[in-house]
């Protein structure tokens, strides 16, 4: 993965050819609606009194997931709805939906925004940026009579994404996807209360939280707009993100568990200190991701040490351990890496550790075309913009089980988030916002080449396996994502499933050989194979470009 956390990134023309490094075409969509401003005033207004709602007296703000201040961001935000002639509920595991008076129930949904909650002394940006603009692009939408055609916008304020109270990340995001843990009565904050109780203290229901989860199709496509959360766009001096994936993560419980003793009188020799064995687990997790690249980030961001006194041997440590990386695989071998350092501690310091997985997200790819749509429209605003992966964690990629997702990213200032100084430019924010704005308008209004799309699903089928002259798997991955689809990111799909289909054919061929014996263990194309793969690639991009006219 280019690296989130601030190496030099790669800068890519075309977000849907952010992984093909050296083909640098422009997109070329066609933008028929043109670019959509927000109410520069009204929204910064809103987003800063948002930021009124948990301020935190030793600085920053603490707005935490399932808590009252969360609810008192979602009333704020209900009565800014109101005034602006929206209609608004919370579902009953606390999420917020904005829409429009006249929505029409019946239609698949394009949905959009971020979360309303923060960390322990967190910035006024994270989450709360996407739910604002989400908010007033909305309003924008229906003020300026854009051509809302085919699906219903709908703005979101997830509930309790970074799990700070409860240790349950991504929760609002979860039930609307069905991916709530049903057993969530066994999750806890950490003096033991469960979820379902600052739930309900928050206004939520959790008897009826199967009713907050979407049935599959009712969303047709998710956005969220985010900070970037670290330094890539600012010192590459750049307007937007288009994010091409976002990392997956998995979330370590762990308890250190020596004997609490006297620290004057037990000699060093017979110690079993919790806390160095803790430090040297601290420091193995680091190793993980520094001289063991192992995955992109490695982290112990918590710790708690008992009894916690000057003149105490500490008998107990909890701590959480999370690592992180855009690739699933790599994400697996620092979990199996991470069990065997724990072993080797406990084993060389008489310790007992318990190393448990709370908590994981996979990592994913946001949808090609969504990409295109958001490159396009940043473009028609006199944008610069970049691919790039998300290095946090957002409730995109628990929606992605459900919808294609895009995400827009905006410059931090210094890279810094999760701290009371996390900011932004104002105009660096108004600009994100009017990218959502603008692509919603381009989703909704029929903006990228609809041809495809207005097709019927058989004939589209049909269409597509004729220009190729063979059937695949990529026809599935072509036709579910086809609503936004331009002409240009069709060809470029189909063009990069064929190659996908072709890789897996070699892969195939290799372990047939390998199962015959036969040693070469190469996977490279065989000459012949890559041939035909080119030859099959041009024919059905150029006829595919034909018949979309791009
Ligand atoms: C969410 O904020 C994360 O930790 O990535
Ligand atoms: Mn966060
Ligand atoms: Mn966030």
């Amino acid at each position: 993965m280019s690296d989130p956390s601030g190496g030099p990134a790669t800068r890519h023309t075309d977000p849907v050819l952010a992984h093909a490094p050296g083909d640098t075409r422009t997109a070329t969509a066609a933008f028929a609606t043109g670019p959509l401003h927000v109410d520069a005033d009204r929204f910064l207004a809103a987003l800063r009194g948002l930021a009124q709602i948990g301020g935190d007296p030793q600085g920053g703000i603490t707005r935490l997931g399932l808590s009252a201040e969360e609810g008192r961001a979602r009333e704020f935000l209900q009565d800014l709805a109101e005034k602006a002639g929206l209609t608004s509920d919370i579902d009953p595991a606390g999420n917020l939906l904005i829409r429009r008076q006249d929505a029409d129930p019946h239609r698949p949904v394009v949905l959009f925004g971020s979360h309303l909650d923060t960390v322990r002394q967190g910035g006024w940006l994270d989450g709360a940026y996407g739910v604002a603009a989400a908010l007033e692009a909305l309003t924008v939408l229906v003020e300026t009579g854009a051509t809302i055609d085919g699906f219903e916008p709908v703005a979101v304020g997830f509930a309790n994404e970074e799990g700070a109270l409860v240790q349950y990340p991504f929760w609002g995001s979860r039930a609307m996807a069905g991916s709530l843990d049903a057993d969530s009565e066994k999750i806890v904050d950490r003096e033991g209360r469960p979820a379902w109780e600052h739930l309900l203290s928050a206004g939520g229901e959790p008897e009826r939280l199967a009713e907050a989860v979407w049935p599959a199709g009712r969303i047709a496509a998710f956005l969220e707009l985010h900070i970037e959360q670290g330094p890539v766009l600012e010192r590459l001096g750049l307007d937007i993100g288009v994010v091409d994936g976002i990392v997956g993560r998995t979330i370590f419980t762990c308890e250190v568990r020596g004997e609490q003793q006297h620290a004057g009188t037990t000699p060093m020799r017979d110690r079993r200190d919790a806390l160095v064995s803790a430090a040297q687990l601290v420091a193995r997790v680091e190793s993980l991701a520094t001289t063991l690249d192992a995955c992109s980030t490695a982290t112990v961001g918590y710790l708690d040490v008992s009894p916690n006194t000057v003149n105490t041997i500490p008998g107990l440590v909890r701590l959480n351990a999370e690592i992180r990386d855009t690739d699933a695989a790599r994400i697996q071998v620092g979990e199996r890496l991470l069990g065997s350092m724990a072993e080797h501690v406990a084993q060389a310091s008489g310790v007992e550790i318990d190393l448990r997985v709370s908590d994981r997200s996979t990592p994913v790819r946001t949808d090609i075309g969504l990409r295109s749509v958001i490159a396009s429209a940043a473009s028609s605003l006199g944008l610069s913009w970049q691919a790039m992966p998300s290095g946090a964690g957002h409730d995109a990629q628990i929606i992605a089980a459900r919808a294609p997702i895009g995400m827009i990213f905006v410059p931090s200032k210094g890279g810094v988030s999760h701290s009371p100084v996390e900011d932004t430019e104002a105009r660096a924010l108004v600009a994100g916002a009017d990218v959502l704005a603008t692509t919603l308008a381009a989703l909704l209004g029929g903006g990228p080449v609809r041809r495809f799309n207005a097709l019927p699903g058989d004939e589209a089928r049909g269409l597509l396996i004729d220009c190729l002259g063979c059937d695949g798997p990529w026809i599935d991955v072509v036709l579910a994502r086809r609503p936004y689809w331009t002409a240009r990111s069709v060809v470029t799909a189909v063009r990069s499933a064929v190659a996908a289909a072709e890789h897996s054919l070699v892969i195939s061929a290799a372990n047939a050989r390998a199962r015959a014996g036969d040693t070469r263990t190469s996977l490279s194309p065989e000459s012949d194979l890559e041939e035909t793969r080119k030859e099959l690639v041009t024919i059905a991009c150029r006829r595919l470009e034909g018949w979309l006219g791009a």
